[in-house]
Order: structure tokens, then C-alpha cells, then sequence
């Protein structure tokens, strides 16, 4: 079985994660890693130098392959079920949970994580709030379609992956 964890930028796929991965047999793996260690450049290099529409097909391509893994956990990048049919796709590969956070949550987080990340690394606070504020809830859309949808503003990180855990036991069985 494959597990993709969508949401948001900031909203804590790869730490949890790698909690669940931790206290499972199962593998994790994160989108974002795969594609810069596939094309030897990071994230932000992507977007400069091949843009926006070059890395989503490059998703793309890294999701559909996934249909043959088990056993898997994948952190997907904040953008991946917005495009296309993705979030389609990952419905029928696995399981797709949602981890959703609120806007000002999101705010708190990001203003510390901005490095490596494009689409905010050039915004200043206010700007930040802006770009969540707008592009949030078109997002939402796409993420409310995930097969499991985890509210985890005011929880800690080990009660969602022992949420997710008890999901996935219902689902093996
Ligand atoms: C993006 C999210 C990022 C990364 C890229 C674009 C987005 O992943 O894929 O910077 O469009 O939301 P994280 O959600 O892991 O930050």
C-alpha cells in the first residue's frame, strides 16, 4: 500500500512522516527529495532555471511511479494534487491523507521555513499571509478529496501519526 500525505507547505508531511516511518516497517520518502536528487539541482534552482511547469511535470512523472511500490509513505510537495488529474491518480495508487492547518497556523510555520521554497522564498510577512490567505482555500478543493482528512491545529505530531496508524490497520484488515 502507498500513503500520500498532501497539504499545505508547513503543514508537517515530512516530520510526521518520518514519525510514522519510524515506528512502522514501512519506508518513507519524500517527493521533493526524489526530484532534486534526480536532476542534482534543489527546488528553488528548478524553478529558476527550467520554471514552474517543467518541475510539475517532473512530479508528474515521479508520482505514476509509485503504482508498483509497497509499502510506502510519500511526503508530496504542497502543489503536487493541484495539478491535472494527481490527486485522482494518487486516490487509485493508495491513501491520501490531508493534513489540514489553518491560516494562520501555516503563517507561524512558513515564516520560519521559507529557504528552500519558491513560490514564498522572496515574501515578506505580509505577503506570506497574503499568498495563504489566497491560495489556501483554491487548494482545498483538491485536498479535501483525500481519502482521510486529519484536523491538526492543537495536536501533536505523534497523536496524527498514531491517528494515521490506527487508520491504515482498519484499512489493511
Ligand atoms: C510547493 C511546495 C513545496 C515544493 C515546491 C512547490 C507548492 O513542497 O514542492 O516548493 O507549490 O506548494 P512542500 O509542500 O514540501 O514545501
Amino acid at each position: 500500500m502507498v500513503v500520500f500525505l498532501v497539504g499545505f507547505m508547513g503543514c508537517g508531511k515530512s516530520s510526521i512522516g518520518k514519525k510514522l516511518a519510524n515506528s512502522t516497517d514501512w519506508k518513507f520518502v519524500d517527493m521533493d527529495n526524489i526530484i532534486e536528487s534526480r536532476v542534482s539541482i534543489s527546488i528553488s534552482e528548478i524553478f529558476n532555471i527550467k520554471g514552474e511547469a517543467w518541475f510539475r511535470a517532473l512530479e508528474r512523472e515521479v508520482l505514476n511511479e509509485f503504482v508498483d511500490q509497497k509499502n510506502i509513505i510519500v511526503a508530496t510537495g504542497g502543489g503536487v494534487p493541484c495539478f491535472g488529474d494527481n490527486m485522482d491518480i494518487m486516490n487509485q495508487i493508495g491513501h491520501t491523507i490531508y493534513f489540514k492547518v489553518s491560516t494562520e497556523n501555516l503563517f507561524g510555520r512558513l515564516k520560519r521555513g521559507r529557504e528552500n521554497r519558491p513560490k514564498i522564498k522572496e515574501l515578506n510577512d505580509v505577503e506570506l499571509l497574503t499568498f495563504i490567505e489566497e491560495t489556501l482555500s483554491p487548494r482545498e478543493v483538491f485536498y479535501n478529496k483525500a481519502s482521510l482528512l486529519i484536523d491538526c491545529d492543537g495536536v501533536t505530531e505523534e497523536y496524527i501519526a498514531s491517528h494515521i496508524k490506527s487508520y491504515l490497520s482498519h484499512k489493511l484488515v
